[in-house]
């Protein structure tokens, strides 16, 4: 079978290890790919938002299957795109992407059919939203409709601050068109966690989950990021919480979509915060999480492409989903500065060094290949991810592996994983 993946991340690459594990890949593409995904599958320079490239490319290779990795893409049809031309396609198509592209939506409908979330109220409207504002408690979040790379959400904890962030997300368009509509929501405490999931159009199955870190410095403190690390399991997911959610979350997430018209073919992220009232549903993502997919997919048995043509074909009800019982933790190497301003085109030396070292990955995100070697390309340069037969086993792993690379103004948190001493 001849595979494309349509992205360039890290998440991309977690991907593309995992195609090349299947029996049924033959060939790999990347649009655009990095340095890294280039080692394993053909990078092919076509942006995940050039479409008609994107499509005659696809038919012009003869491409078999294509995997949408990035939101992008997924919100703005892609897969509907490659559909229309006869190409068969893992993702969400756009009617189901909104679950992802609109958060007033994902709010709406987790109002009507009743599934646990933060109270809320959407505004098309500044002058509602400012409103609206004297009559809350604080701290309040907000956070504008669309796609903004995560960075759309604002926790304030005063009503100068909460006015403010009205403002920027609503007349000055700090996050673009994201910020025509916005939500604002109640504020929830408690420990977050992410459980991916495959869905078929009816019939949901969940993987194992992670935690991510989404603050750039350690401690949680510092600014949002696209996420420095992440660990797998999380030991706060009990059994008690997955009962829960598969009560209450999940299967109704995907029976609402079908009930709405928007059937879900692809992986549904469930972002949840876990309160004390119980598990509330923070966000849906519409596609396997950034750096959850390293931690995750290191840990499936499964060969990924037959679980993915069942999610396809609607046959998922015949996959048995099954991961390792070991853990996984995926330590972010960063340029100094990220996610502000930093330095590019730094050499990046040891790479060779997780060459046949089972249980160790090296996941490239911002990098790029040169004739100098491979060089950082981004913010976000590496992941390393190691497993271990448990989680603190893992997370030692993981440190090691952290320095066999260098590169100048390598950063990174030094306490990912650090939360599972407090769950002994
Ligand atoms: P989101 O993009 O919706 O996942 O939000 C980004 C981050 O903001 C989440 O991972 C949480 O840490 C935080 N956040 C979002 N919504 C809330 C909320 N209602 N209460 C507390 N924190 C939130
Ligand atoms: N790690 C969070 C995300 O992918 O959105």
């Amino acid at each position: 079978m001849k595979v494309m993946i349509v992205g360039g991340g890290g998440r991309e690459h977690a991907i593309a290890v995992s195609v090349k594990k299947s029996a049924g890949a033959d060939k790999i593409y990347c649009a655009p790919g990095n340095a890294g995904i280039g080692q394993i599958a053909e990078c092919v320079p076509i942006g995940a938002m050039e479409f008609d490239k994107l499509v005659a490319f696809a038919e012009e290779n003869e491409i078999d299957l294509v995997i949408v990795g990035m939101d992008d893409p997924l919100v703005g049809g892609l897969v509907d795109e490659m559909e229309a031309a006869g190409i068969r396609t893992f993702g969400p198509r756009k009617n189901a992407a909104i679950l992802e592209g609109s958060k007033a939506f994902s709010k709406d409908l987790m109002k009507k059919y009743g599934i646990p979330t933060a109270a809320y109220e959407n505004f098309d409207s500044a002058k509602e939203a400012l409103a609206y504002l004297d009559t809350v408690k604080f701290p309040i979040v907000l956070k504008a409709d669309g796609l903004a790379l995560g960075k759309g959400v604002l926790i304030c904890n005063t009503l100068e601050e909460a006015r403010a962030g009205v403002k920027s997300i609503m007349l000055d368009k700090q996050f673009g068109a994201a910020g025509t509509r916005m939500v604002i929501e109640e504020f929830m405490q408690g420990r977050e966690v992410s459980v991916l999931s495959f869905v078929d159009g009816k019939t949901i199955k969940t993987m194992t989950s992670a935690q991510d870190h989404k603050r750039a410095k350690d401690g949680d403190q510092g600014l949002n990021t696209g996420g420095m690390g992440t660990f797998s399991p999380s030991p706060f997911y009990t059994p008690e919480v997955d009962a829960f959610c598969k009560e209450h979350i999940y299967q109704k997430t995907v029976d609402a979509m079908a009930a709405e018209g928007r059937p879900f073919k692809g992986i549904i992220f469930f972002g949840l915060m876990l309160t004390e009232e119980g598990p509330k549903v923070l966000e849906y993502n519409a596609r396997f999480g950034d750096p959850e997919a390293q931690v995750v997919l290191p840990r499936m048995k499964n060969d990924i492409l037959e679980v993915m043509e069942a999610c396809i074909d609607g046959t998922l009800d015949q996959i048995d989903l099954q991961f390792e019982d070991n853990a996984a933790v995926c330590v972010v190497l960063a340029s100094e500065g990220y996610p502000v301003s930093y330095e590019k085109g730094c050499l990046i030396r040891g790479l060779e060094q997780f060459e046949g070292k089972e249980g160790y990955y090296c996941f490239h995100a911002g990098t790029k290949r040169t004739e100098e070697g491979i060089v950082t390309n981004g913010g976000r340069v590496l992941g390393v991810t190691a497993l271990g037969a448990d989680l603190r086993q893992a997370r030692k792993n993981a440190y090691t592996a952290t320095e066999w690379i260098q590169f100048n103004n390598k950063y990174m948190r030094s306490d990912i994983g650090k939360a599972i001493d407090d769950a002994q």
